[in-house]
């Protein structure tokens, strides 16, 4: 019988994070969770919402009780917003969140944060100059279980780390903007962006990128797989596709035991852990959608700033730079252009 047991989350809990104001910027899918997840848990305060449209603002404030606007400028002006949320498609996150910053507003960006390296690389030394805080909102970093995971990870309860396993394809079907190269389509920054920020935050920067990446008729990428190689020896092997639904799993190997995420990995949920003896240690965590889990990040974000840091500890921007520096190189690879290039 091995020694191993789960330590416990070191999440503070949301409810007692100091309340901000939050501002939406784009009123879409994901932001209409992101504010249902706050209105059920913790204690931040949804204010405003911004649209490129005057009657859409006011078609998504009204239920809701928000201060509505009909340009992201007029939002990151409203004085009654301390943080802008911004949860417009991939290719308007650096215009949206430098128009924030630019008003002194704090800015949460949609992972992920920019559509290449150069972008978010833009956004942190905008926010720098600024002295606002600027993070990703790649939502699996302030999860609980990712908690755990870390502590798992870090603390070497797995022994020297040689890899790790992920996959994560959906069906997006033809209506969804993933099927449109003027915003930056494909599933690599939709779903494959999880596999990278978690497999360059387990294992760090990769000095070996292969990608393989297969088109669809109108040109726009419809799966694609990396094979990265550590400094070490480690090795990643990442898979995504927006063409099916897979287990959307991940696993990091270690020498004494593996730690696999329930699938979809990047939601909240259990952990299995396999010990070299081939014990099975489970940790039932509930299995949660994006309402359930969309407010940790921003409690994260009020603790920062109460803490008077202008990033978060769970997910620094050098962090979203790395993933997005990988995720370049595989574009290179696969002949994966985006708009602008
Ligand atoms: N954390 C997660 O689990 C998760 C899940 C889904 C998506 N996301 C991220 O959230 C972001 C938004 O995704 P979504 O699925 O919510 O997007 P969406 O519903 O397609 O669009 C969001 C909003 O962006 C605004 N917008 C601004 N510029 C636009 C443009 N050029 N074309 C179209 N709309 C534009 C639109 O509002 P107006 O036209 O009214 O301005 C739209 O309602 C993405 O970066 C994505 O990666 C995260």
């Amino acid at each position: 019988m091995s020694a191993f047991a789960f330590p416990a989350s070191r999440v503070p809990d949301p409810a007692e994070a100091p309340s901000l104001r939050w501002g939406i910027a784009g009123p879409g899918w994901i932001a209409e969770r992101f504010v249902e997840s706050l209105a059920r848990h913790g204690s931040q305060r949804v204010t405003a919402v911004g649209s490129r449209a005057a009657d859409r603002a006011a078609a998504f404030a009204a239920p809701r009780g928000l201060r509505a606007h009909g340009s992201y400028e007029a939002l990151a002006a409203d004085p009654e917003v301390d943080v802008v949320y911004v949860a417009t498609p991939h290719t308007a996150h650096l215009e949206v969140a430098l128009a924030a910053i630019a008003a002194g507003k704090h800015v949460l960006v949609e992972k992920p944060i920019g559509i290449s390296a150069a972008e978010a690389g833009k956004i942190a030394e905008a926010a720098r100059s600024a002295g606002v805080l600027a993070a990703e909102a790649l939502w699996t970093a302030f999860l609980p279980s990712y908690d755990i995971a870390r502590q798992l990870i870090r603390g070497g309860h797995l022994g020297g780390l040689t890899a790790v396993v992920g996959d994560y394809g959906e069906y997006l079907p033809p209506s969804h903007r993933a099927h449109d190269p003027e915003l930056a389509g494909g599933p690599l920054l939709d779903l494959g962006i999880y596999l990278l920020a978690l497999a360059t935050d387990i294992l760090g920067e990769p000095d070996r990128i292969l990608g393989l990446g297969t088109a669809l008729a109108n040109g726009v990428n419809g799966q694609l797989s990396a094979l990265l190689g550590f400094p070490g020896g480690a090795q990643a092997t990442l898979t995504t596709t927006m063409q099916g639904f897979t287990p959307a799993q991940l696993t990091a190997v270690g020498t004494e035991a593996s730690l696999t995420f329930d699938g979809p990995f990047n939601s909240p949920g259990g952990l299995t852990v396999r010990t070299s003896d081939g014990e099975v240690h489970r940790w039932d965590g509930m299995p949660g959608d994006h309402v359930a889990g969309l407010h940790f990040q921003a409690a994260a974000v009020a603790r920062a700033l109460e803490a008077g840091r202008t990033e978060v500890a769970e997910r620094p921007l050098e962090a979203s730079i790395r993933a997005l520096r990988v995720a370049d190189e595989l574009r290179r690879q696969a002949g994966i252009v985006f708009p602008g290039e």
